[in-house]
């Protein structure tokens, strides 16, 4: 049945943004992909000798490289030829995967890493357009493809792509990728962080066949002041992409429209329906949406909801919620390195539902693809946030771009995922007029590219007044907040867990309060006194502490006390405690529960 479409044309769907260096390709999970996942040859390159000549000069801004640099994949022509690399009789890294935890001599290493893999592809049809499409490198990658560069990437943990119709061959391509992993100060994030550096093409690397005019790009949801109307954008790209009949389906709500593209390939389109089943934590429901084209038929799972704040309240559907969350690094349970398999996120998200949670906060950098898909389907929240982490370069407009090009990628990636409610623009970063303009930017892109999600960060907290017994959020950014969040550590870095008895909070703002970070390291097995620091109990007692005086906090309406596993951090080398461990952990590195884990789950039963 065709619904009458009332088409009513968004402004905010009209938004136009630079993305990173070559436009993203959205809704990958669900294309037409081959994967190119598996053994890679690599080359371990601390002086970047693959890179640059003797003469410190880079191989490829030279017209005439010459045969040395490793992204030629020089061959020995005879017994007498000089050429002092070989991927093909070189080792062999698995990708995905981070390179620390796969060899023992690369645990610390930080530097360049040469990446090689070969494959032939033959196009299914001869007008379609191919691209390789990165889940993610960290944290700078140069991809050369057949020995031509495609372009560089920066940013740990964001998908990005190269089109590579043109120079494919049907045999023998060679894709080759400079990894380098070395921290830096004008970075996002910058030289100092409390987790693991994993280096590597850490998510799937995989090509992507398009119709020759395609859809790029869909935004597909409730607009947010008409809950039984859904709205969506629709972008095409190509040649020829106006005039376009695109049909969108959506078999479950009986919604089947015939649009057409304008002049720059876009559809902006609206419908009516009265029986959507809104997606919550209670009812995770997805639909499947169909996009059909001419050319293609482009699938996806979007579950429709509503999120906003009403004074101190979070309203999901119009109801009011308490994030009943946990902070979540993006480590593994089974090969502990850097997560990006369903199975750890089935690991990861399972033992979050095992303890009550309804909220994840996916700390420190975007997360795999893999966690925020599961966490749609299972109905937990996400609060999603980018590496603007401590001390960044706060005036360095390069390290700005970056920033608001990590941040696109991953609203780009995720906006159509019910699960993601909160965007979150930084962690804990000194208050500073540069800092607070850098946020204030970042926030409005946010607002541009979404205007449907929440915003938030874990702002900056103290005395109330000079008195040390009564905290506030002294944060100028939380005006520009939705959700006023921060993370406080009253018994750990401040003070013992008795101390909770004596602080009381004062929150000015009448904005729904978010507690992103509380926390204590225990090492698993490690039994004494309450008061004995690393000791289960004494996590066990800070937790029941916070937890009474964080109640007292009148607009409270969720936590994400840190954190739900150990993970690696260079800055803890505490031996025979921490051994290069952060053990703030509800669950140890080899899985196992400590006692908090059983306080918090208690806690959110009665929520
Ligand atoms: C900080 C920070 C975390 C860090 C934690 C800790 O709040 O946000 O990244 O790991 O405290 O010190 O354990």
């Amino acid at each position: 049945m065709r619904l009458n479409i009332i088409v009513v044309i968004f402004v905010f769907f009209n938004s136009s943004i630079s993305w990173s260096q070559e436009a993203l390709l959205s809704n990958v999970y669900n294309r037409n992909t081959i994967s190119l996942d598996g053994e890679w040859s690599y080359i371990v390159d601390p002086y970047e000798n693959g890179y640059y000549n003797y003469r410190y000069e880079a191989f490829d801004e030279s017209e005439n490289p010459g045969r040395a640099a490793f992204f030629l994949n020089s061959k020995a022509l005879d017994a007498s030829d000089l050429i002092e690399y070989d991927f093909d009789k070189s080792d062999k890294l698995n990708v995905p995967g981070d390179w620390n935890t796969q060899r023992e001599n690369l645990y610390y290493y930080e530097g360049t890493i040469w990446y090689k893999r070969s494959f032939d592809f033959e196009k299914s049809n001869k007008t379609n357009r191919v691209y390789v499409y990165f889940g993610a490198c960290n944290y700078q990658a140069d991809v050369y493809l057949n020995g031509k560069k495609l372009g560089r990437h920066e940013g740990g943990f964001t998908p990005f792509n190269f089109e590579i119709t043109e120079n494919l061959k049907e045999k023998d391509n060679f894709l080759i990728v400079k990894v380098d992993n070395k921290r830096k100060k004008e970075g996002v994030p910058t030289l100092n962080t409390d987790w693991w550096n994993y280096g590597g093409l850490t998510r799937s690397v995989k090509l992507v066949e398009t119709p020759e005019n395609y859809i790029r790009d869909h935004f597909i949801q409730l607009n947010p002041e008409d809950s039984e109307r859904i709205v969506g954008k629709i972008q095409l790209s190509g040649k020829n992409i106006d005039g376009k009949k695109i049909e969108i389906k959506i078999k479950d709500l009986d919604i089947d429209l015939e649009v057409e593209s304008d002049q720059n390939g876009q559809v902006l389109f609206s419908v009516r329906s009265a029986h959507i089943s809104y997606w919550s934590p209670g009812n995770p429901r997805l639909y499947e949406i169909e996009i059909k084209t001419a050319h293609e038929v482009l699938k996806d799972q979007i579950g429709f909801r509503t999120i906003r704040t009403k004074g101190s309240k979070i309203l999901l559907n119009g109801n009011q919620v308490f994030l009943k969350g946990i902070c979540i690094h993006e480590e593994s349970p089974i090969t502990n390195g850097r997560a990006n398999s369903k199975q750890d996120a089935e690991k990861l998200l399972g033992w979050a539902e095992e303890l009550g949670c309804n909220f994840v906060r996916l700390a420190h950098y975007p997360h795999n693809e893999e966690m925020v898909r599961l966490a749609d389907r299972k109905g937990i929240m996400v609060w999603a946030e980018t590496p603007v982490y401590w001390t960044i370069q706060w005036e360095n407009s390069e390290t700005y771009k970056n920033a608001e090009a990590q941040l696109s990628a991953v609203i780009y990636r995720d906006r159509n995922r019910a699960s993601v409610i909160i965007w979150s623009m930084a962690n804990e970063t000194p208050v500073s007029e540069a800092r607070n303009l850098f946020l204030t930017k970042l926030s409005e892109t946010t607002r541009k590219l979404d205007p449907t999600r929440l915003i938030s960060a874990a702002l900056e907290q103290g005395n109330y007044e000079g008195n040390p017994n009564i905290r506030t959020i002294t944060d100028p950014f939380a005006d520009q907040v939705d959700v006023l969040s921060f993370n406080q550590y009253i018994g750990w870095y401040d003070g013992l867990p008795d101390k909770c008895k004596r602080v009381g909070w004062k929150i000015a703002q009448d904005k729904p309060v978010l507690i992103s970070e509380f926390g204590a390291g225990a090492k698993f097995g490690m039994h004494g006194d309450k008061m004995d620091r690393w000791t289960e109990e004494y996590q066990a007692y800070l937790y029941e502490e916070t937890l009474e005086m964080l109640d007292g906090i009148e607009q409270l309406q969720g936590i994400s006390p840190w954190i739900l596993r150990d993970f690696r951090s260079p800055r803890r080398p505490l031996p025979g405690i921490q051994d290069g461990w952060n053990r703030k952990g509800l669950i140890s590195d080899k899985s196992e529960k400590k006692q908090a884990f059983n306080i918090l789950q208690k806690y959110y039963e009665t929520k």
